[in-house]
């Protein structure tokens, strides 16, 4: 390499061989440290443990952790009446040696639910039993050591409509109803959470899912929390509308979370290099909504979540087949401009 770039000296000069620094702090403190509320991060059991800065990145700069898979049905109850235990405990063991918060993600959701489940041929009541009993089992597992559950996530459509899922079609529309007293009954202690995406972009969803809540804190359903999941980019949603949103959701009183905060820099899947002007507006967008985040009143704010600590690992590129640099480290594990606009 270095003879390489001596080469390169010589022929075209000093430029080609200082690349633009892309980082502009070091990350010696950690960011958590500088918020009044958690700061969490998604964290991948693929990634964890294998050695890598990940685990380091992991155990000092966020005091919350998301597990990003393994707490999913798909992953926890592979087959009738069997769960697996192993990965989920692993994680909830480094959050806690390392003093961290532990948020569970998810109860029910309609995405990554084992084949079994989806082939299950039920009457409603076992359909039902089957629903409380993955709610029920996961909960009390978990019990002192989970401090807020994501019960029910994306259960709305784009047009503010319930979602037609699997437990839309076999229990009715009042699951929604049951599987927040569902989890309470499980575990008095924990903090309940609906967790949704586009709440910040799209009005519609967010006042049906607000009218909603309403009805559910008239009904004393154990709704404490929103979160938001803030899968963001530089060019939507809009500042403004970033700030109607954390507006109108503080007036439920509710606790609010940014659970999954990842902030696309190619949301139309152009060719694209992570070059300076990219980064700080990814920087700037992500500093607006974490400073509009702090002007929650202190009770309301549960904590920020990122969806992933490095670029590397993020679910955008496996998912959506694009290339992209949504998170706060490069793909070389070392902190980006979006970073460094927090960590001060
Ligand atoms: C994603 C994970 O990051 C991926 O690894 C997985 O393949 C699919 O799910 N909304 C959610 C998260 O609530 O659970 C999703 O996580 C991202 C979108």
């Amino acid at each position: 390499m270095l003879r390489f770039c001596l080469l390169l000296l010589t022929l075209v000069g000093l430029a080609a061989c200082q690349k633009e620094p892309l980082t502009q702090c070091d990350a010696a403190q950690p960011l958590h440290g500088y918020y009044p509320f958690p700061v969490g991060a998604a964290i991948s059991m693929i990634e964890l443990g294998r050695g890598t800065a990940y685990d380091e990145l992991a155990r000092r700069q966020f005091n919350s952790v998301t597990p990003e898979n393994c707490f999913k049905p798909s992953y926890l109850h592979p087959g009738p009446g069997q769960y697996y235990w192993a990965e989920a405990d692993a994680l909830a063991d480094f959050s806690q040696a390392s003093n961290q918060r532990l948020h569970g993600h998810v109860l029910i959701w309609h995405q990554q639910l084992p084949g079994w489940m989806w082939a299950f041929a039920g009457s409603p009541a076992d359909w039902e039993a089957l629903f409380k009993d993955h709610i029920q089992t996961v909960v009390r597992h978990f019990r002192g050591r989970v401090a807020g559950w994501d019960v029910v996530n994306e259960a709305f459509e784009a047009d503010g409509t319930l979602r037609s899922t699997i437990w839309k079609q076999h229990l009715g529309a009042t699951y929604l109803e049951k599987a927040f007293r569902y989890a309470h009954e499980a575990d008095p202690e924990a903090l309940l959470f609906y967790n949704d995406y586009d709440l910040d972009s799209n009005p519609v969803k967010r006042r049906a899912v607000l009218s909603w809540l309403r009805t559910m804190r008239q009904r004393g359903v154990p709704v404490h929390g929103l979160g938001l999941q803030m899968h963001i980019s530089i060019l939507n949603p809009e500042n403004t509308q970033i700030a109607e949103a954390l507006g109108e959701v503080q007036q439920t009183g509710l606790k609010i979370h940014l659970s999954e905060i990842d902030v696309a820099v190619n949301p139309l899947g152009k060719a694209v290099t992570p070059n300076r002007e990219l980064l700080q507006r990814q920087a700037d967008k992500l500093a607006f909504l974490v400073r509009t985040y702090q002007e929650l009143p202190r009770d309301q704010q549960y904590g920020i979540t990122f969806w992933g600590i490095s670029d590397q690992n993020t679910w955008i590129r496996r998912y959506f087949q694009r290339d992209d640099y949504p998170l706060l480290f490069d793909d070389n594990y070392q902190p980006k401009p979006a970073y460094c606009i927090l960590a001060r």
